[in-house]
């Protein structure tokens, strides 16, 4: 008996510091967006700027926010927006969709591609999380 609350009392721990982990990487990720928010926004209010809306990311199509002028390398991309498919794009853009128009370096370090993924990835496609 005594063991089985212990094993509850641990396995409360562990949720809860997954939760809190994930709080912080969330956290992390907004503060990574900052490099991209000169040109996208997310959110409620969020607007095309130099960049598009970057709401809905997770599992929309490249190239297909209403009102926003894309290049022809970004229109023909054909990328279906994914945990996999961001990492890979993110580390180069500009190697990845050769012709883009986003002026953008890259992020090398996989865990702040990972949290900025999972910041963004929150964000439905009416900006609501
Ligand atoms: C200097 C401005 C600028 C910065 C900084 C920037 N972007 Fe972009 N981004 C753009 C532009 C412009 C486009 C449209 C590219 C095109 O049409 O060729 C774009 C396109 C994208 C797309 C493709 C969207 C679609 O609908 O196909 C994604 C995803 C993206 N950016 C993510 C990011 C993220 C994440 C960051 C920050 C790490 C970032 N961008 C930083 C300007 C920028």
């Amino acid at each position: 008996m005594k063991s089985l609350v212990l094993a509850a009392l641990a396995f409360g721990a562990t949720v809860g510091m997954a939760n809190a982990a994930k709080a912080q990487d969330l956290a992390a990720g907004e503060q990574s967006f900052r490099k991209c928010g000169p040109c996208h926004s997310v959110g409620a209010d969020a607007r095309n700027k130099i960049g598009p809306v970057l709401n809905g990311l997770d599992g929309r199509k490249s190239g297909t926010v209403a009102e926003y002028s894309y290049s022809e390398a970004n229109k023909k991309a054909d990328i279906t927006w994914s945990d996999a498919t961001f990492k890979d794009y993110i580390q180069n853009p500009m190697a990845k969709v050769p012709g883009t128009k986003m002026a953008f370096a890259g992020i090398k370090n996989e865990t702040e591609i990972a949290n900025l993924w999972a910041y963004l990835k929150q964000f439905k496609a009416d900006g609501a999380k």
